[in-house]
């Protein structure tokens, strides 16, 4: 009797994986849902770009390598032919795509390449599905960057575009190609309007990663100063977990639709560094103007923070906030975990990474001693 209920049970549980195809899946997202799906018992099938440093590459699921529904495939969105090739063995149920030249800064003295990833790859995977899988429902990466100089806050699904970068203008292009994807070819393609989202996983090269890992430096004696950019940059900023778990949540409607996601409040560059001092255990003081403007430490006086004219962008995107009422009202959506919460675990495993060297190992323990 136990021996057909669990054969009921497995049966049932095999109806029910599901096949999810992400592409960009090392990176903080896309670890994320991996770790994710395969718990839920799916197979993943990621999407990797081949690299010179190969033993680099996979360092954000390094913990999830030899897990048997994890499936490694090297391919490039530039490449249509290997996502054709993936698409049409895989036939996925899912496919999330989360790579990206995500640099917004970079995109300005890389734009073509920009577009090329940004733009004509999208076009690729929807064209990969309409051919080989139409039925795959489809989750594309789309950002509050294409709202850029639109001064109305806070933005939501009907603001208009204003996008101020090539990055931007590369991600509403293929924002606007999902659309029609949608409407020409009946495709259930999804485009998630992302405010930005944070976690002990994000790359170094974005700004609160760069403070966080920059203050641990500091605390631990291996760093004099940090160098940052536009510090009155304002950016709504939210959990990279919550945000992973709105992609999926877009995927299991019944109808596809685009959804901002969002925390809709809105801080500076200079408070998150305040913050995140703060949580290091370092008392800092902000004083002077423009590029002059430097945090100092109470007590000691030495500068911790200063401008460098470097990390300035030819164009920056007005105070980002968003509005994620929809997404709260069809999607059950809600954003659970406050910046001072995001900047406390990224400063713990920032301080833990710089002692102990730099694994997704080290970050878990930070996080399960929390
Ligand atoms: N990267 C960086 N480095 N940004 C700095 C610095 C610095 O030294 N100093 C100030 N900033 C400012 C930037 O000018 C920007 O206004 C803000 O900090 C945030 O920069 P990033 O962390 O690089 O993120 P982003 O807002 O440009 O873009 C991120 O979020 C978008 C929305 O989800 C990226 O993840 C994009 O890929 C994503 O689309």
């Amino acid at each position: 009797m136990n021996f057909i209920k669990q054969n009921i049970a497995n049966k049932e549980q095999k109806n029910m994986q599901k096949t999810i195809i992400t592409t960009g899946g090392n990176g903080q997202d896309g670890s994320f849902l991996t770790e994710k799906m395969l718990e839920a018992g799916h197979k993943v099938v990621s999407i990797i770009r081949r690299s010179a440093s190969e033993d680099k590459k996979l360092y954000n699921i390094e913990h999830l390598l030899g897990h048997s529904n994890l499936i490694i495939e090297n391919g490039d969105l530039t490449d249509a032919s290997s996502l054709f090739r993936i698409v049409a063995q895989y036939k996925p149920d899912e496919f999330y795509n989360l790579a990206a030249q995500s640099h917004v800064g970079a995109s300005f003295t890389s734009p073509e390449s920009t577009m090329e990833i940004n733009s004509n790859g999208v076009l690729n995977c929807l064209e990969a599905i309409r051919i080989f899988s139409p039925s795959t429902k489809f989750y594309q990466a789309s950002t509050s960057e294409m709202f850029g100089d639109n001064m109305n806050v806070p933005q939501s699904e009907d603001t208009v575009f204003s996008p101020n970068s090539p990055y931007a203008c590369a991600k509403m292009a293929a924002h606007n190609l999902v659309v029609n994807y949608r409407k020409a070819y009946g495709l259930f393609a999804c485009s998630g309007i992302l405010f930005n989202h944070e976690s002990p996983l994000r790359g170094l090269e974005f700004v609160t990663r760069k403070i966080t890992d920059g203050v641990a430096k500091i605390r631990h004696g291996k760093l004099d100063c940090l160098e940052l950019g536009n510090l009155n940059a304002m950016r709504d900023w939210g959990f990279a977990g919550d945000y992973v778990e709105g992609m999926w949540k877009m995927l299991q409607l019944d109808f596809p639709g685009s959804y901002v996601l969002a925390t809709n409040r809105c801080v500076s560059v200079r408070d998150f560094a305040l913050m995140a001092f703060r949580n290091a255990g370092i008392d800092v003081r902000f004083q002077g103007e423009g590029p002059e403007e430097v945090a100092v430490e109470v007590g000691s006086r030495r500068i911790m923070l200063r401008v460098n004219k470097a990390f300035h962008r030819p164009a920056e995107s007005t105070p980002l906030v968003g509005d994620a009422a929809k997404a709260r009202a069809e999607l059950g959506w809600e954003p659970s975990t406050s910046l001072e919460a995001i900047c406390a675990m990224m400063v713990a495993a920032d301080l833990r990474r710089n002692q102990d060297g730099n694994s997704r190992a080290s970050f878990l323990r930070v996080v399960q001693s929390a």
